[in-house]
């Protein structure tokens, strides 16, 4: 059976660097699954439908075909063959995500995507959802958090890095947002597996908390 950590946690919480970063040190394959929510608010965007519109965006799902690979060891993720990894980074993006994946019937086909992806391969998933519902039974199970502020600070030099024009408090509003919609919808909300360590980031950097999860992990399966 393979191994699998699950990452849960809320918008920012440096999720994606950590999972990349010990998904590196156990050699195991990351699977980044808000890129998949991603793409299918983009898919929405792109149709002319409003990621809300539930009626509309079920009636297209069929349509979008949402599929993972990896370049130099980093994960691409592709809607219908094309490459959308760099644009499914904006906040109009992850704005979207949001929304579509308040649907139940995008949550059905993303999960099913995520625990086939897990099936054969040692992971480390990162989400909102993976330790309640995609993986119950992961190996070790982390909700990594941080202050909202520290959080949108995070975001806003990583946009800030990739030349987007942002400011703090529209990252700060946008969060607050999403992380209120995230906690708050009926199908699979963002909350903390009962089963779950929870690690908050606010104060600790990238390598001390790679290192207590990799530590997590070794006394988990000794
Ligand atoms: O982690 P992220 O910012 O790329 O995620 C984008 C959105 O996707 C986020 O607002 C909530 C949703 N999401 C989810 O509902 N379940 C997941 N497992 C991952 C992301």
């Amino acid at each position: 059976m393979a191994y699998s950590i699950a990452i849960d946690g809320p918008a920012g919480a440096g999720k994606s660097t950590i999972a990349k970063a010990v998904s590196q040190r156990l050699k195991f394959v990351y699977i980044d699954t808000g890129a998949m929510y991603r793409t299918i608010g983009l898919f929405a965007v792109r149709r002319g439908i409003a990621p809300d519109d539930e009626a509309a965006v079920v009636s297209v799902l069929d349509e979008a075909d949402v599929t993972i690979g990896y370049l130099d060891g980093k994960q691409q993720v592709y809607l219908n063959g094309e490459n959308v990894s760099d644009l499914i980074r904006t906040p109009a993006a992850g704005d979207a995500a949001s929304k579509v994946s308040a649907i139940p019937a995008v949550r059905v086909k993303m999960v099913e995507l995520q625990q086939k992806l897990a099936e054969k391969e040692n992971v480390v998933m990162d989400g909102r959802d993976i330790g309640t519902v995609v993986l119950p039974n992961a190996t070790l199970k982390i909700f990594l958090t941080a202050s909202a502020e520290t959080r949108a600070m995070r975001r806003y030099l990583e946009l800030c890095a990739k030349g987007q024009e942002v400011t703090f408090e529209e990252i700060l509003a946008d969060q607050l947002e999403r992380d209120e919609r995230d906690m708050n919808r009926a199908a699979s909300p963002l909350k903390q597996a009962d089963d779950a360590i929870l690690l908050d980031s606010s104060e600790m950097g990238i390598d001390e908390v790679c290192d207590a999860i990799v530590s997590m992990f070794e006394d988990v399966i000794r």
